[in-house]
């Protein structure tokens, strides 16, 4: 296969310590064209514009993710939105909503930092990136608030929210989770996306798909998600993996052919 675009990856994460520089390396002769890797915090925006200054098939985004929200300061936002003039900062993220942990940043807290980096986006003409667990409710009602462009990533809502999401012009992510045994809710998602709408990622270093569920995840495993995909679309997963590449670069405003 070739022609990937990996439109979600954190190659910050510890995870890839020992071997970072040796992946990234080899992902062109896998078959992987072009990778974006979002940040959570400031320190890991900032790691994600290295990697898109040294690699050309990377590229970056900056924001706070609804974990480290309540850490955000004004001064940090202000410094996001510097950094979201760096001409390999594609999008703002990722930003959302996690309700998934009791303990976690305070809702409340978490919905005004997403709506600040909204605003944000908004101001900057950049598409944003959305984390939503378990918030989906919420998550909408903010997103028709401030109409931003973009993505909602790793998507593990309902058909019926695709078509919320479709409505507001936005694009769908999916993971290696659509390889998994019980993913017939998502596939059932998955096959609700238009074509144009659809993205593959990984979201790397987690979600590895089946058949290498639990290992380290890496964008060259995208072939067995952009596989299962391709069943859903009864498309051949080449063209689906081109199809996704083309969508990825429209919704990150990346010129055609750049890389
Ligand atoms: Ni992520």
């Amino acid at each position: 296969m070739e022609n990937i675009f990996d439109s979600h990856a954190h190659y910050d994460d510890r995870k890839f310590d020992s071997d970072r520089a040796e992946v990234i390396a080899a992902l062109p002769s896998q078959g992987v064209r072009a990778v974006m890797n979002p940040g959570c915090d400031l320190s890991s925006s900032l790691k994600a514009i290295s990697f898109a200054e040294t690699y050309p098939y990377f590229y970056a985004a900056v924001g706070f993710h609804p974990e480290f929200a309540g850490k955000m300061t004004q001064k940090d936002l202000e410094s996001v939105a510097s950094l979201a003039g760096h001409p390999k900062v594609m999008a703002i993220g990722e930003i959302g909503l996690d309700y998934h942990y009791d303990d976690a940043c305070p809702r409340e807290i978490q919905r005004e930092v997403f709506a600040q980096q909204l605003a944000l986006a908004k101001e900057l003409s950049l598409p944003v990136i959305v984390h939503d667990r378990e918030a989906h409710g919420d998550t909408l009602d903010l997103l028709r608030k401030y109409r931003p462009e973009g993505i909602v990533h790793c998507y593990s809502g309902s058909p019926e929210m695709v078509e919320e999401i479709v409505k507001l012009g936005m694009y769908i992510g999916f993971t290696g989770v659509v390889t998994f045994k019980n993913a017939s809710k998502t596939l059932r998602a998955a096959a609700a996306v238009p074509l144009d709408r659809l993205l593959v990622e990984t979201d790397a270093p987690y979600m590895a798909p089946e058949p290498c569920r639990g290992r380290r995840c890496d964008s060259s495993l995208l072939e067995y998600t952009i596989g299962a995909l391709a069943r859903v679309k009864e498309m051949d997963p080449q063209q689906l993996a081109d199809l996704t590449f083309a969508n990825a670069c429209r919704v990150y405003h990346i010129p055609d052919g750049q890389n």
